[in-house]
């Protein structure tokens, strides 16, 4: 009979489809809606979003993009730690303000240029040769120049920015006189360039004490060497072990903990009993990255039958912490589709939520663009998947859980462009939640929003 009643008495857990949330009466319009949270203790954000640590979707431009946008890139751990410690570096170097790659090299024949100016929309652009700023080019000397001949016939010295003359650089383009100029790093390499277009765009970076972009970096907890050599620039060290709650992994942790100053991240945990074994073994924990294989790529719960679905983990996860009288930020990862997914797990208790599916296939994710038959993809793939680990990517992640059993798949998704309007999309919408569930901030959510389960039956997906 116990084994029979295990059965009947296991409880039943609604997943992010099964659960609404009833409309209540909204306090203010939703445009101003205040999204501003914790990431963990010591780190805030101005929306609650952050990028997931996958090879497929967070290196440098998402990290820089992630920021810039008021929320944290998690750079993933799945190369050498040199490269990592580098490009946490680079996110730190990066000026609060969005630049791109957009010059030409001097070689370039003048018709080409001139059709790119007009692809892109803009009169001149910098011309930039092996890191080195030589000019612009303009739309004017342009059209004058023979077809075939190199731009440098027609470039003009014309003024250049350092990080430190940001605020020059945006007032010259204010007054029009220039749609783009050139920025350069302080010992005067070429860095990217600032568009006339992006800086009307409305864009609130999240910094540090010294004004510089807010970084993560995924670690394992077995890994003291690799967080120590990141301790010294990132934010935040987020654990990245698929099942924290392992006492191996919390006695590392504890260790690890005591070496570095940043936060640190626990996780991923699902349960009641991980989080309270967690606080009692860490010491020093600023957050929780919360559920188990509830991943888009994740196939956990068909490999090994362990699941500690998102939503209902972070409910969990929130209680116990509650009950502990511990304000440690919980993390929603894995499974998050849509922005209705995030109010309802923000609604869960979850302070932010960490994106892998619903970024990836951006210009900013880490993955190469493909073409199929004419239509763009990116490839994404979990850091379990056969390849990962065939790249010796996910080896301490996964290895000593599963065998190397694959734990993850991989795909291609459709293009989806920038970040930048995925995310702000994403955030009109969360904004909207909110409203409809009647808070203005993420904390009033916690309190206000009521649940019902339901089935909506067959409808569409989410497309953003
Ligand atoms: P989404 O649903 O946003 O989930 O694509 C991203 C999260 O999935 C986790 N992750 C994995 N989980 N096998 C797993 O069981 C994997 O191979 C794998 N790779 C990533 C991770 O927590 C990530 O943030």
């Amino acid at each position: 009979m116990v084994f029979r009643e295990k059965i009947l008495e296991a409880v039943k857990v609604p997943a992010f489809d099964e659960v609404y949330i009833v409309p209540s009466l909204a306090p203010v319009d939703p445009s101003l809606v205040d999204l501003t949270t914790r990431f963990s203790v010591n780190v805030s954000l101005k929306i609650p979003i952050a990028s997931s640590p996958m090879d497929m979707v967070t290196e440098l431009d998402m990290a820089v993009a992630m920021s810039l946008m008021g929320g944290i890139g998690v750079v993933h751990r799945n190369m050498e730690r040199e490269k990592q410690v580098e490009i946490v570096k680079l996110v730190k170097e990066h000026p609060p303000v969005r630049l791109r790659p957009m010059y030409v090299e001097p070689n370039e024949p003048c018709k080409r240029v001139l059709d790119y100016l007009k692809q892109v929309g803009v009169r001149s652009v910098p011309v930039v040769e092996k890191g080195v700023f030589l000019g612009y080019v303009n739309y004017e000397s342009l059209k004058q120049c023979e077809a075939d001949k190199p731009v440098v016939n027609v470039v003009k010295p014309g003024e250049s920015f350092t990080v430190n003359s940001l605020k020059e650089a945006t007032e010259k383009l204010l007054r029009g006189s220039y749609d783009t100029v050139a920025v350069l790093s302080k010992s005067g390499f070429y860095l990217g360039t600032l568009v006339y277009t992006d800086i009307l765009e409305d864009l609130s970076p999240v910094t540090d004490s010294e004004g510089r972009l807010l970084v993560g970096a995924a670690i394992s907890p077995m890994d003291i060497e690799r967080a120590k050599a990141l301790d010294k620039y990132v934010d935040v060290l987020v654990s990245d072990v698929a099942h924290f709650h392992n006492v191996e992994v919390l006695e590392s942790a504890r260790k690890l903990v005591a070496e570095v100053s940043s936060d640190f991240v626990a996780g991923n945990i699902g349960t009641e009993e991980a989080a309270k074994d967690t606080l009692s073994t860490v010491e020093r924990v600023s957050g929780l990255r919360v559920g188990i294989g509830g991943g888009s790529i994740c196939i956990t719960p068909e490999v090994t039958g362990a699941y500690a679905p998102t939503l209902w983990a972070v409910a969990t996860v929130r209680d116990a912490l509650e009950e502990l009288g511990v304000e440690v930020p919980v993390i929603a990862d894995g499974g998050i589709r849509s922005p209705s997914d995030i109010v309802k797990v923000l609604a869960a208790g979850a302070s932010s939520v960490m994106l892998g599916y619903m970024l990836a296939a951006t210009d900013e994710a880490s993955a190469p663009l493909i073409a199929v038959s004419g239509k763009y993809y990116k490839p994404y793939r979990g850091m379990a998947s056969k390849s990962a680990m065939e790249k010796r990517y996910a080896l301490d992640r996964y290895a000593k859980v599963s065998k190397r059993i694959p734990e993850g798949i991989e795909g291609l998704l459709p293009y989806k462009g920038s970040v930048y309007t995925v995310v702000k999309d994403i955030i009109e919408a969360v904004k909207a939640g909110l409203g409809y569930a009647g808070a203005r901030n993420i904390e009033e959510l916690w309190s206000k929003a009521k649940f019902i389960v339901t089935h909506r039956g067959h409808r569409p997906p989410y497309k953003g």
